[in-house]
């Protein structure tokens, strides 16, 4: 897979706060790729380097294995903020506008409103639309000229529920063509529903990578005790129906495969001679797991 974005040992300082310590990722073409960490954790500052507005502290970044260039900023499109639209002018004219100063072909505007769903709505005047059409409407400004990768900071901060979903439901279309997208969110069940692939930062720092389903499992745990772990350790290895375990103090926490159900562990346990004495399945709530995440790799 050809590599869309190389980030190197990229790092940030703003006097006393480094923003950014040492970040090295990579990005695959075709990917829709998730930096994901709580407010402050750098996920602005990032998009903002590999973008070429904030200034590099230190480290390196490329393009589709190149160094940026006006030819590498021509592939990608980027939603940092909120463009200016003009609130009376209508969305094709807005678009028009857009098109004009990217040098886009303005035959490209009827498509991108049709992409993002709005062409029903293309002689309305921007001031009436919501919250979601005016994001989506955003969305179609970057798609102009065609950038075969997207940067997308925080795509559905400020949306309610329903604006949330058709961005998100958009995002997947805009993939769905074959463009790489790489978005920053705070919100975890976003990454876990819209990316394929999960970075999670915390104060700057890389604390977690890879695809989504390894990174964010919402597996249930279950937690078991008994009066020898070591024994228990042993049978576990054995059991095929076991996913992972890591002892824990006195107990052992461990996940399943599909199907299996903590009553497969106790019946396992019992006719290998231990008894335990203690079965907890612990559902994780997705921030629990976002902690853990944070907490383990620290
Ligand atoms: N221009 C600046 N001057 C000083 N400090 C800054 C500046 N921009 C960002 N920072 C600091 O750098 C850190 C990372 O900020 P950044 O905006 O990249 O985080 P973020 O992950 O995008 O947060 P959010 O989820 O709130 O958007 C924060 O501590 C922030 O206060
Ligand atoms: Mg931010």
């Amino acid at each position: 897979m050809a590599e869309v974005l190389d980030i190197n040992s990229l790092s940030k300082r703003y006097a006393a706060i480094q923003a950014v310590n040492q970040l090295s990722v990579k990005v695959e073409q075709g990917s829709i790729y998730g930096l994901l960490g709580p407010n402050g954790s750098g996920k602005t500052t990032t998009l903002g380097m590999v973008l070429d507005v904030i200034k590099t502290t230190a480290g390196t970044y490329s393009w589709f294995g190149q160094p940026s260039s006006r030819e590498t900023k021509r592939r990608v499109g980027a939603l940092l903020e909120t463009p200016n639209f003009y609130p009376y002018l209508t969305a094709q004219k807005n678009l028009e506008v857009i098109a004009d100063i990217k040098g886009a072909d303005k035959a490209n505007v009827n498509r991108v409103l049709q992409l993002v769903g709005l062409e029903s709505r293309k002689s309305s005047s921007f001031k009436g639309f919501s919250l979601g059409m005016k994001q989506r409407l955003a969305l179609a400004a970057t798609l102009l000229n065609d950038p075969e990768v997207l940067v997308l900071d925080e795509p559905t901060n400020g949306l309610d529920p329903e604006g949330i979903a058709e961005v998100r439901e958009l995002i997947l279309r805009i993939a769905s063509e074959g463009k790489t997208i790489i978005l920053a969110s705070h919100l975890l069940d976003e990454v876990e529903k819209v990316c394929t692939h999960v970075a999670v930062l915390q104060r700057g720092q890389l604390k977690a990578e890879g695809p989504v389903g390894a990174i964010l499992s919402a597996k249930d745990q279950i937690l078991i005790s008994a009066p020898n772990l070591p024994i228990v350790t042993e049978v576990l290895q054995r059991l095929p129906f076991i996913e992972a375990f890591k002892p824990e103090k006195d107990t052992v926490v461990l996940t399943l495969k599909d199907g299996y159900s903590s009553t497969d562990v106790n019946k396992a346990m019992f006719e290998a001679g231990i008894v335990l004495s203690q079965l907890v399945v612990r559902r994780k709530s997705l921030e629990a797991q976002f902690l853990e995440i944070i907490k383990s790799q620290s």
